[in-house]
C-alpha cells in the first residue's frame, strides 16, 4: 500500500474546497481504496460530499425519450450518480454525437464486479452509436504498487485486455490505449493539463503527501488526457461520457477544472456503486481472490466461491422461518439483482426473503448456476479474444 493513501478522506467540501474527517461509519472512498459499509444511505452521502447529482426523474424520462427504455441498472440505481448526464444528453438530441470513456487500472484478474459497468458502457455505445476510449493505465498500478514488478502489470495487462475485448464493444467505434505504450498520443495533452493543475489542488483532491513518489502525483493528467483526445482526433470540441464507479470521480473533478481554460468540454460522468464480495460489506476485491469470483475461475471454483458466500441469513433454517431474512446486506441478492434476475424476479425474491419464505440456500445455489455459466461462456469469448487485439488498439 503505498502511503499516500492512508489517510486520504477525500471528503471534498463542494463550496470551498476543503475538506472533513471521515465520518467512521461512512465510506472512505478514493481511486485507490474504497472501505465502508455499501449501503443506500452512505451513497446519498457520497453525492453531498462530492458535489455530484442524483439521477432525476426528469433525466430517466429524457433517457427513454431518447432509447425508447432505461437500462434496468439506471432503474436499479446501480447507476446512481453524475455530472451533466443532462447535458450531454441534450447535446445529443440536438444532433452532437458523444464518445464514451473508461478504463481498467491492471492491477489483478478481473472479477464480475468490474464487469458490470463495462456492459453498461457496452450498452450505451450500441444505444447511442459512440465511439468509446478505454484506458489501460499500467504507468498508475506500477507507480502505485511499490512491490509489483513490470512483468506482473504487463501479464496482467494482457489478460484485462482479453476480459475488455470479450465484452463485445463495437470493433470498428471502439480503441484502447495502454497508457505505456501510446503515451505519445497522451503525453502532449497532459502537459497541457498538468501546467494548470498545482501541488496544492492535487494534494487536497488526491490526499498526497511528502512521502508520494512523484510519479503518482504526476500522474493524474495521463488519465484526464483521453477526456480530451475525442476533440483533437475528431476536430471539434466533442462532449465525451463517462462510465465508471464512483471512486473515480477525482480525477474527474479536477480535469472538469480546468477543461475549458483549455478550450474544451468538461467530461460529464455516470457513476455507479461497487459490487461488493462475497464475504463482507466491502468493495469486492480481486487482491482477495476467495471472496471474488475472477473470469479465470474454473466453473467448479465458481460455485465454491459462491455456496460459502457470506448472506444476509438468519443462524438457523427455523429462525430464518420465522424472522425473515436481510437481503438489504446480502452480496448473494445483490449479485442475482444486478446480474441474473429481471426487475419482477428480484422484487419476488425480495418478498420471499423478507417474510421468511425462501432459504439463502435457494438464493446461492440460483446464483452457483447463473455464475458458472456466465463464466463458461465468458471464458469462450476470452479464448476469442485472442486473434482480436489488433483490432482494438489504438493506432
Ligand atoms: N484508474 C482506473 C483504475 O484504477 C483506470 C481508469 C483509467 C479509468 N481511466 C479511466 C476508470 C476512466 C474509469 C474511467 O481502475
Amino acid at each position: 500500500m503505498a502511503s499516500h493513501s492512508r489517510n486520504i478522506d477525500i471528503d471534498m467540501d463542494k463550496d470551498n474546497n476543503s475538506y472533513n474527517k471521515n465520518n467512521k461509519n461512512d465510506i472512505l472512498v478514493t481511486p485507490w481504496e474504497v472501505h465502508g459499509d455499501l449501503e443506500d444511505k452512505n451513497y446519498v452521502k457520497l453525492i453531498e460530499k462530492f458535489g455530484t447529482q442524483s439521477i432525476s426523474q426528469e433525466i430517466i424520462e429524457k433517457i427513454k425519450k431518447l432509447t425508447g427504455e432505461v437500462h434496468p441498472l439506471i432503474k436499479s440505481q446501480y447507476f446512481f450518480s453524475h455530472r451533466d448526464l443532462d447535458w450531454i444528453l441534450n447535446k445529443y438530441e440536438k444532433g452532437e454525437p458523444f464518445y464514451l470513456y473508461t478504463g481498467r487500472g491492471p492491477s489483478g484478474f478481473i472479477h464480475i464486479g468490474h464487469i458490470l459497468p463495462w456492459l453498461f458502457t457496452k450498452y450505451l455505445q450500441d444505444k447511442f452509436g459512440s465511439k468509446l476510449l478505454f484506458q489501460i493505465t499500467d504507468d498508475e498500478k506500477f507507480l502505485y504498487n511499490v512491490g509489483i514488478t513490470k512483468e506482473t502489470i504487463s501479464n496482467y495487462t494482457y489478460e484485462n485486455l482479453l476480459d475488455i475485448i470479450a465484452i463485445g464493444f463495437n470493433p470498428k467505434l471502439t480503441k484502447i490505449i495502454i497508457d505505456t505504450k501510446h503515451i505519445n498520443h497522451l503525453y502532449p495533452i497532459a502537459t497541457e493539463i498538468a501546467r494548470k493543475i498545482t501541488f496544492s489542488t492535487a494534494k487536497a483532491v488526491f490526499g498526497f503527501t511528502n512521502t508520494t513518489n512523484i510519479g503518482m502525483i504526476g500522474f493524474p493528467p495521463i488519465q484526464a488526457a483521453p477526456c480530451f483526445l475525442p476533440s483533437i482526433i475528431e476536430k471539434v470540441p466533442t462532449p465525451v461520457l463517462i462510465p465508471a464507479a464512483i471512486d473515480q470521480d477525482p480525477y474527474w473533478r479536477v480535469t472538469r477544472d480546468i477543461a475549458e481554460k483549455l478550450g474544451f468540454y468538461k467530461p460529464a460522468q455516470i457513476h455507479s456503486k461497487f459490487l461488493p464480495s462475497l464475504s463482507r460489506l466491502y468493495k469486492m476485491s480481486s487482491s482477495k481472490p476467495e471472496t471474488a469470483i475472477l473470469t479465470i475461475d474454473e466453473p467448479e471454483i465458481v460455485e465454491k466461491k459462491v455456496l460459502s458466500a457470506f448472506t444476509g441469513g438468519q443462524p438457523t433454517i427455523s429462525l430464518q422461518r420465522k424472522l425473515g431474512a436481510n437481503a438489504d446486506i446480502c452480496p448473494v441478492y445483490w449479485y442475482l439483482k444486478y446480474f441474473f434476475d429481471d426487475e419482477k424476479e428480484s422484487f419476488e425474491r425480495y418478498i420471499k426473503c423478507k417474510s421468511g419464505n425462501l432459504l439463502c440456500g435457494e438464493c446461492k445455489s440460483d446464483l452457483a448456476n447463473h455464475t458458472r455459466d456466465f463464466v463458461i461462456e465468458f471464458k469462450a469469448k476470452r479464448e476469442k479474444a485472442k486473434d482480436k487485439v489488433e483490432e482494438y488498439m489504438f493506432d
